[in-house]
Parts: C-alpha cells; sequence; structure tokens
C-alpha cells in the first residue's frame, strides 16, 4: 500500500543541512512550513517602493519560532542520552521547550522572570508539565542561572546558545528562500539567536548554490531594552514587548556580525511603534502576532519614514520579509488592553443597530 505523504517537520525536509544522522531520533511536532504572506493592504500604507511579506512564525505548533530550533535540541539532547532540559525564558521558549520535552519523555525545567510572561506563554509550559520557576530578577538573570545549573548538573540547556537550536532556526531562511530571495530581511531582536540563525540560513544556502545573493538584514530592538543599539548592555530592561526584555543578548556579536556582512542595521522602536504596528498588521491584514513580532514592522514603518527604502528603490519595488516570531494568542491582555471592550447591549434588533455602522 502506498503511503500517505504528509510533512514531516524541518529535520526531515532540511536533513542535509543540519547536523542530524541516522541515529538521531526526530523529535518534531510538525513545525516549520510556515505561510509567507504578503501584506497588500499594508505595503500601500508604508511605502510605494516596497512589496511586504510577513513570514507568520506564530503558525508553527506552540505558536512561535522556537519549535524550529527545539525540534533539533530536543532531538539531539535525546540522541545524546539526556533526560532532563532547562531554559530561562521570556515565554515562548519555555512553551516549546516544555512541549517538546513531554514529546521526547524527558523531563523539562523552565526559569522565568516573575511577573513578567505573557499569560498565555505560562499556560503552555505548565500545561505541557514542566517544573516552572519563577526568579526575582530579569531574564538575563534567569539565564546566568540556568547556565550554571546546567554546567554543574545533568540537564541540557535548550536556551539560543545551544548551538542546536541556531541549527534548527535557520531553515526559516531557507523556506523564504524556495520563493524568492528578499531584498531586506526585518527582524525583531532579544537575546539574537533568531537574526544569527537566519543570517546562517542564508549564507549556507548560498555557498550551497540554492540562492545566489543574500538579504540585507534588518534586526529592531525595543527603545528601553535596546542594548545592541546603544552599545552597553541595559541593567533593567523595559517594554511591553516582554519576548524582547533583554538586556545583555548572549549572541550579541554573532548578530552585530549578521548585520555588518550584510551591510544592514540594527535600530530601536518604541514601545508606541510597536503597539501601533501590533495593531496595523492585525487590523489591516488579519494577521495576528505578539508585540515582540510587531518590532519588525514597526521597524520597517520607522525606515519607510526615513526614505531608506526609496533611496535604494530601483525600477521594481524592493522586497521585504518582515518575520512575525510569535501568534498574538499567546499575549491576550496587552491585545486587550489596546482595543476596545466590547459594551452590552440589550438582546434586540433596534438596540443593537444603534452600535452598528454599515
Ligand atoms: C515572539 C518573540 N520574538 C522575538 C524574540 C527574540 O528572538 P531572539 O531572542 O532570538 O533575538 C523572541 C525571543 O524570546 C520571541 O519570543
Amino acid at each position: 500500500m502506498n503511503e500517505i505523504k504528509i510533512y514531516k517537520g524541518l529535520i526531515e525536509t532540511w536533513r542535509k543541512f543540519l547536523p542530524v544522522s541516522k541515529k538521531t531520533p526526530v523529535i518534531s511536532l510538525c513545525e516549520g512550513n510556515t505561510p509567507l504572506i504578503r501584506a497588500y493592504n499594508l505595503e500601500r500604507k508604508i511605502s510605494k517602493d516596497i512589496e511586504l511579506y510577513v513570514k507568520y512564525e506564530g503558525m508553527n505548533p506552540t505558536g512561535s519560532f522556537k519549535d524550529r530550533g527545539m525540534t533539533m535540541a530536543i532531538s539531539k539532547a535525546k540522541e545524546e542520552g539526556s533526560k532532563a532540559v532547562i531554559c530561562a525564558s521570556t515565554g515562548n521558549t519555555s512553551a516549546s521547550a516544555a512541549a517538546y520535552a513531554t514529546r521526547a519523555g524527558m523531563k523539562c525545567v523552565v526559569i522565568l522572570p516573575a511577573g513578567k510572561i505573557a499569560l498565555g506563554k505560562l499556560t503552555q509550559a505548565l500545561m505541557h508539565g514542566a517544573t516552572v520557576l519563577a526568579v526575582d530578577g530579569n531574564f538575563d538573570d534567569a539565564l546566568n542561572v540556568v547556565k550554571e545549573i546546567s554546567a554543574k548538573y545533568p540537564i541540557t540547556l535548550v536556551n539560543s546558545i545551544n548551538p542546536y537550536r541556531i541549527e534548527g532556526q535557520k531553515t526559516g531562511a531557507f523556506e523564504i528562500c524556495e520563493n524568492f530571495v528578499p531584498d531586506f530581511h526585518a527582524i525583531p531582536v532579544g537575546n539574537a539567536g533568531n537574526i544569527t540563525a537566519y543570517w546562517k540560513g542564508y549564507k549556507e544556502f548560498k555557498a550551497a548554490g540554492r540562492i545566489k545573493r543574500t538579504p540585507v538584514m534588518l534586526g529592531f530592538q525595543a527603545e528601553g531594552s535596546a542594548p545592541i543599539v546603544r552599545g552597553y548592555p541595559i541593567d533593567k530592561p523595559e517594554t511591553l514587548a516582554t519576548a524582547i526584555r533583554i538586556g545583555n543578548p548572549a549572541s550579541w556579536k554573532q548578530a552585530e556580525a549578521a548585520r555588518d556582512e550584510s551591510k544592514g542595521l540594527i535600530d530601536m522602536v518604541s514601545d508606541d511603534e510597536i503597539v501601533a504596528a501590533y495593531k496595523l498588521i492585525a487590523g489591516t491584514e488579519g494577521v495576528y502576532c505578539e508585540p515582540a513580532s510587531a518590532a519588525s514592522i514597526a521597524g520597517v514603518i520607522k525606515l519607510s519614514g526615513q526614505k531608506y527604502f526609496s533611496k535604494r528603490a530601483g525600477s521594481k519595488k524592493l522586497k521585504v520579509v518582515c518575520i512575525l516570531t510569535g501568534h498574538g494568542l499567546k499575549d491576550p491582555d496587552r491585545a486587550i488592553k489596546v482595543s476596545k471592550t466590547p459594551i452590552t447591549v440589550k438582546p434586540n434588533l433596534k438596540e443593537l443597530m444603534k452600535h452598528i455602522s454599515l
């Protein structure tokens, strides 16, 4: 009987670009293969010089791009005989680590900055059975203690300093390039693993002869958490985009390399700009992402206002891809805060029609 062909996740799809062998147990939830959506309505509002695309990473199994790295990190941890994994997290890493560890039959410990995690993400880690501990500190404090624990005890660290995370995450670049090579790649930057991974992916695809050129990398941090832009670590990072509330990124140097090698930039956007972009993408395109993800859109809007794209445009429009790193449903509190609360009305036609404009 013919086996039905179903998508098997990114390790099986991109095996020859990944450090896996026949011996590697593939722990997958069919991550990757996420939609690349042209944002026609939004691009009309932003600039006549660009075609704007969003890579909707919120459509991964746990709702963020972290699944790309986690399928690799957990598969390799399993191959190496590890029984438990640990991570520090602003939320999405913990959700992903907990899901993949559970699937692999491994224990998962997550350390979170107390009170700074979007509710949706916390529920994921809890529901997948992780041991969840909150520390009285920020993400950077959590990462430091997690590094110490994993150095002293038999538990594998699955933050993006684990090289297998970067390997998995680079596959996002391959997927984009199967459609076209963007002129510009816009991405939010927190711990800086993802910008590192995408740049690695583009370079490897070029080295393999699959593409002829690589995009210019545009990274965006939140104004209150912008160590790379400012050039020094931020002791008390602040932003409502909790996923990128990071003051001392682990992959700082690699992010600078991606910026410099691609002749790109890393800039910052304010919380107001992030919220405006967050509402705009949801309200004009029907694509719901979390606030941190909208930093990429906010950044493109900011650059467009500075004529960055029009100065570089030729006869053809420039292709810009924004990575929407996580799903909007992860952070319903923020959505409620920035939206109008529904009013309660008597259940009759006349009353309701007073509030409906057609
Ligand atoms: C939704 C979201 N966007 C962006 C980032 C930043 O990615 P990185 O830490 O790899 O720079 C994160 C990291 O947690 C995230 O969860």
